[in-house]
């Protein structure tokens, strides 16, 4: 069995997976509108991603016999001013979720959970990833500012990004011939 403070405190961080799989995905419809395919892909993997994320303690709570309960999710921002404000506000939130993430450590120290360690462990790692990815396109676009060039290049650069095998989030997984 799990301890109530932290099934309630996983509980949350499905809600804050799935939150970001939202803010992802509505980043996702953002960049296409703005003609930048490959910023759309990037975040489209990355909202994949995120799903997983979610899913990793939903099974988790299951597997040890406890209940998942989903919640609301959040009124999010469905437009930005520039590419870059999008990109700021992605590393924002992941450092946000890394945030969670040492409070749900935190917790699980003082409850001597410990059979939560390997998937905290797991979470923590993922986070420097997730930071050091938005940080980095974040910066790239800052230097090179308004430089249409410069964000094109960016842009074929964020297309090569290869999804999760089998994600149902590539779009050539469901595009079927007629
Ligand atoms: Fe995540
Ligand atoms: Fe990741």
């Amino acid at each position: 069995m799990i301890e109530k403070k932290i099934r309630d405190a996983m509980n949350d961080q499905i809600k804050h997976e799935l939150e970001s799989f939202y803010i992802y995905l509505s980043m996702v419809a953002y960049f296409h509108k703005q003609g930048l395919d490959g910023m759309a892909h990037w975040m489209r993997c990355q909202a994949h991603e995120e799903m997983i994320h979610a899913m990793k303690f939903f099974d988790h709570i299951i597997d040890r016999g406890s209940t998942v309960i989903l919640q609301d999710l959040k009124q999010i921002k469905t437009t930005w001013k520039t590419p870059l404000e999008a990109w700021q506000d992605a590393y924002e939130h992941e450092k946000f979720i890394t945030g969670k993430i040492n409070n749900l450590t935190k917790i699980s120290r003082e409850e001597n959970d410990y059979t939560s360690e390997p998937i905290l462990s797991w979470f923590l790692n993922e986070q420097i990833e997730e930071e050091k990815n938005t940080e980095k396109v974040a910066r790239e676009l800052a230097l090179v500012e308004k430089s249409k060039q410069g964000i094109l290049m960016l842009d074929r650069e964020l297309a090569a990004r290869v999804f999760v095998a089998g994600s149902s989030f590539d779009p050539t997984a469901y595009n079927v011939a007629p």
